[in-house]
């Protein structure tokens, strides 16, 4: 599994979003290195620099992926931080191994399963990323992944996104997709999270809706919900200081 592992100090995970890869988490690997945290990020199963020849990655897969990384890397627990898939894969991993989890920062999550609509639309997706490759998948930036402030202000931003995207191995996303088409509904699993947590929402998310992340706070309880402005659903990216001094707070409560 490929990943990034830098720093020293107490362990945290970051889980990337589809069709993205570790690189989305740049800025936050470099601050926490800083503060004082050891940061891993690894490419989830079929994305980035991972080769995959499943036809289906299915989110407790993934997340038995991330425990496997723990253990090699002899981190008991840790801190994990899930942005948008990544959150559907914390959600397993603090299911099947909750003595593992420290924390959870939840980013442009959803807990609720896919209905009939979302599983074929997802189908549909995979076959059409199988036929055409990422190309046509380069329209969500515009129009559902990155908020306008980004789109007016922030060309790096948008350039470093489409590179992710069209870099996505296509068969990678078909898997995925089709692994985000079987995924559970998490709503149940809300009740029994009893780690701190905090919710961030980008406030121009295209892709979430607000009910989103209040479905999720309310089903944490003590859960904490932080709103960036001016941020989609790429908020770490797009917003990536007020992103860091939210996330930072968190665990700066944590440790002391
Ligand atoms: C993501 O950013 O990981 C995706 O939007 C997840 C999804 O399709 O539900």
């Amino acid at each position: 599994m490929n990943k990034d592992d830098h720093g020293q100090g107490p362990a945290i995970i970051l889980l990337h979003g589809f069709p993205f890869n570790r690189s989305m988490w740049r800025e936050q690997l470099v601050f926490l290195n800083s503060n004082g945290y050891r940061v891993i990020a690894p490419d989830l199963r079929g994305l980035g620099d991972n080769g995959s020849d499943a036809n289906v990655a299915a989110m407790p897969e993934m997340a038995r992926d991330v425990a496997q990384l723990m253990d090699e890397l002899k981190i008991e627990k840790a801190v994990i931080c899930g942005l948008s898939m990544g959150c559907y894969v914390a959600f397993e991993l603090i299911h099947l191994f909750p003595s593992r989890v420290r924390a959870l920062v939840l980013c442009g999550p959803r807990a609720q399963g896919p209905d009939e609509a979302e599983k074929a639309s997802r189908e549909a997706q995979a076959q059409r990323v199988l036929a055409e490759g990422m190309d046509f998948a380069v329209e969500s930036i515009s129009t559902k992944l990155l908020a306008q402030h980004t789109l007016n202000k922030k060309p790096d931003v948008i350039t470093r996104v489409t590179e992710m995207v069209l870099n996505t191995d296509p068969r990678g996303a078909a898997a995925a997709q089709r692994g985000m088409a079987v995924r559970r509904d998490y709503s149940g699993d809300l009740e029994n999270i009893s780690v701190p947590t905090l919710i961030i929402a980008g406030r121009d998310d295209g892709v979430r809706t607000p009910e989103d992340a209040d479905f999720i706070q309310r089903g944490i309880k003590g859960s904490q919900l932080a709103v960036i402005d001016d941020a989609g659903h790429l908020m770490n990216m797009e917003q990536a200081e007020k992103f860091n001094h939210v996330l930072i707070g968190f665990l700066n409560e944590l440790d002391h």
